[in-house]
């Protein structure tokens, strides 16, 4: 356990476990503030998390109970500074105890309580899976150490491969963190989630954890510097991107490139405008899935 882990329980043990805001599960009104115009992504339907560390909060999460895994979490970018932390990774109390304080806790050392293991991923569910546990919301994408390290929860996480996580996907991420800090005057606004497979869904080992077919990311910066390269005049006031998470997925989505490098081959990320994703989200959702109001125009 990391210095840092052991002072949150400690801290959490002197509050008793228990705070009288503890509805940071089940609704979206304490955290709207990490949604453009404070309006949570339409259309899709789950579990809302106000990601809480250190009694802030830090981003929103849409959460699968049935899949312990995501939909999709939504944050406001800052441009990052320092290294990765090495953080440990985090579960949510009250998703077990629905009177537990909200902050995120690090995973004990030692066995975990089983009501956090029915109503989440634990770390066993990843170990010795052919997966990692892929960030929706970067930590490469804020400034603050507790808001980097606030990531590290697997309510913010997905099966993802490696190809993906440390090739094309880490690129976008990369290529999102440029463009928005050169570009970028105001606010960003960031949404990413995953596209489950159509039909048979995959799942981790222990059929506990629901693998996404694709991740998509988009964001939403309504105030930006006007002068834009010519490769980045479609880059705003929005943009998204939808990116493989499985080599044999067909090819209607995303395109696989034949010079790839072989370890990164058939986790290709295609960026698109927000329309397009959003035409790919109904298509699967088989309902209209709107990510920003008014797709992030800016008109009143
Ligand atoms: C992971 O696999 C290794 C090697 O097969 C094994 O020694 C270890 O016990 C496994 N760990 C878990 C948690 O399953
Ligand atoms: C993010 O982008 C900024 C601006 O280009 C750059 O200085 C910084 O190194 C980037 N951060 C990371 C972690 O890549
Ligand atoms: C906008 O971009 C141009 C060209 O890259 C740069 O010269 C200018 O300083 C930028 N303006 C602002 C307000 O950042
Ligand atoms: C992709 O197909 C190959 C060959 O059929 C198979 O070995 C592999 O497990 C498949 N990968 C996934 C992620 O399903």
């Amino acid at each position: 356990m990391s210095p840092v882990c052991a002072l949150v329980v400690l801290v959490l043990l002197m509050a008793g476990g228990w705070c009288p805001c503890a509805a940071d599960v089940g609704d979206f009104a304490p955290c709207l503030q990490f949604f453009y115009r404070s309006w949570p992504p339409k259309g899709l339907s789950g579990t809302p998390i106000c990601q809480r560390y250190y009694n802030q909060y830090r981003f929103a999460t849409l959460y699968s109970r049935a899949r312990r895994s995501p939909w999709f979490s939504a944050y406001l970018y800052s441009p990052p500074e320092g290294k990765r932390p090495s953080a440990s990774w985090k579960f949510e109390p009250q998703l077990a105890y629905p009177g537990a304080d909200g902050n995120m806790i690090c995973f004990p050392p030692g066995p975990v309580d089983q009501n956090v293991v029915d109503s989440q991923a634990v770390e066993l569910d990843y170990i010795n899976s052919t997966y990692t546990r892929g960030h929706l919301n970067p930590s490469l994408h804020h400034q603050s150490h507790e808001d980097r390290t606030a990531t590290f929860t697997l309510t913010n996480a997905v099966p993802q491969k490696v190809g993906s996580n440390d090739g094309p996907w880490e690129a976008l991420e990369q290529t999102v963190n440029q463009t928005l800090a050169a570009y970028c005057l105001g606010d960003a606004y960031i949404v990413t989630g995953i596209i489950p497979y159509q039909t048979a869904e995959r799942w981790l080992k222990n059929h506990r954890v629901a693998v996404p077919e694709y991740i998509w990311s988009a964001y939403c910066c309504p105030v930006y510097n006007s002068s834009l390269p010519e490769e980045l005049k479609d880059a705003f006031p929005t943009y998204a991107a939808v990116g493989r998470n499985d080599r044999n997925s067909t090819q209607e989505i995303v395109p696989v490139s034949e010079t790839a490098k072989k370890k990164y081959r058939g986790y290709d990320v295609r960026q698109m405008p927000l329309e397009k994703l959003e035409m790919y989200l109904r298509d699967r959702f088989g309902t209209v899935v709107s990510v920003f109001y008014e797709r992030c125009s800016g008109s009143d």
